[in-house]
C-alpha cells in the first residue's frame, strides 16, 4: 500500500504550478513569490516558445525545480536528441508522448542515462502523456480509430511506458486508481485538474477533484495553475492547497 499521510515539505514537493504566462518576467515574479510553497515550476509550449531555454535557466538560478512540458512525440533519433538536451538543460523532469511508441520512450530512456552519467546532473524524470483529456472516446473510435475507449487505451499506454523503463505518467485524476493499480507503486502518476476546495472556477477543466483527494488517490504530483496564478494572493492560495493536502492525507 502507498502511504499518503503526508508532511507539509512532501506536500510542497508535490505541489507543480503551470507557469502558464507569456512573459520571462511574469514567470519570474511568480517563482520568486512561491518557491516556499511550490515544489516544482512548469513551462509549457506557451511560455517556452516565447521565451526559450532561458527559461529554464532563469528558474533554476532562483532555485526552482523545472518540468519541461513541451510532450515530446517524433522518431526515436530526434526524441532521444531532445531527451539529450532537457537533460544537460537540468531540468527535474519532463515529459513525451506514449503513442510515440516503445521504441521512442526507450530512445529518451538510453539518452536521459548516457546524458547524465557524462554531466553532472541527475537523471531527470521521464513521464509519458496517455490520452489527452481533451480526447474522449467518440473521438478517439471516430478520429483514431481505436475503439477501446479512453480509459483502456489509458491503462495500455501506462503499461507500454512502464515496460519502456519510463518513470511514470501524466493522468487524469479519474484515472488514478485504475494505473496505481495496474503498475504498482514505485509508478509515478501526476495529475492536472486539480481544484482547491475554496476555488469555484472550474474554468475549461471538466473532470476535477481537490489537491488532497488526488494525493489520497495516489497521485505523487499535482500541476495547477489558474487558481494559484489568478488568486488575489497567490502566497495565500498556494499556503492554504498545502494545508488541505496535509489535513486531507490524515
Ligand atoms: O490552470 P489549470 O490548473 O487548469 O492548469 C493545468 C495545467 O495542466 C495546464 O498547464 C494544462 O496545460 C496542463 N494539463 C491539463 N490537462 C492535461 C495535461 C496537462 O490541464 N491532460
Amino acid at each position: 500500500m502507498k502511504t499518503n499521510i503526508i508532511t507539509r515539505e512532501q506536500a510542497k514537493e508535490k505541489l507543480c504550478l503551470a507557469l502558464d504566462v507569456d512573459s520571462l518576467s511574469k514567470a519570474e515574479e511568480m517563482v520568486r513569490l512561491l518557491k516556499d510553497y511550490v515544489g516544482i515550476f512548469k513551462i509549457g509550449l506557451q511560455l517556452f516558445t516565447k521565451e526559450g531555454s532561458k527559461t529554464v535557466e532563469t528558474i533554476k538560478n532562483i532555485g526552482g525545480n523545472v518540468f519541461l512540458d513541451l510532450k515530446f512525440h517524433d522518431i526515436p533519433n530526434t526524441v532521444g536528441n531532445a531527451a539529450r538536451m532537457a537533460t544537460k538543460m537540468g531540468v527535474y523532469m519532463f515529459n513525451i508522448h506514449a503513442a510515440g511508441g516503445s521504441e521512442m520512450m526507450r530512445a529518451a530512456v538510453e539518452a536521459v542515462k548516457e546524458e547524465s552519467q557524462k554531466s553532472s546532473f541527475p537523471n531527470p524524470i521521464i513521464l509519458a502523456v496517455t490520452v489527452l483529456t481533451s480526447i474522449n472516446n467518440a473521438i478517439l473510435s471516430k478520429e483514431m480509430n481505436i475503439n477501446c475507449g479512453v480509459k483502456d487505451q489509458v491503462l495500455h499506454f501506462a503499461d507500454l511506458a512502464q515496460s519502456s523503463q519510463v518513470s511514470g505518467v501524466v493522468a487524469s485524476p479519474e484515472e488514478i486508481s485504475a494505473i496505481r493499480n495496474k503498475c504498482g507503486n514505485d509508478f509515478i502518476i501526476l495529475t492536472p485538474g486539480i481544484r482547491p476546495i475554496w476555488s469555484t472556477a472550474k474554468d475549461d477543466q471538466k473532470r476535477v477533484t481537490t489537491p488532497g483527494e488526488a494525493i489520497k488517490l495516489g497521485a505523487d504530483y499535482i500541476v495547477i495553475g489558474r487558481p494559484i496564478l489568478n488568486a488575489r494572493d497567490p502566497v495565500e492560495a498556494s499556503n492554504e492547497i498545502l494545508t488541505e493536502m496535509v489535513s486531507h492525507c490524515k
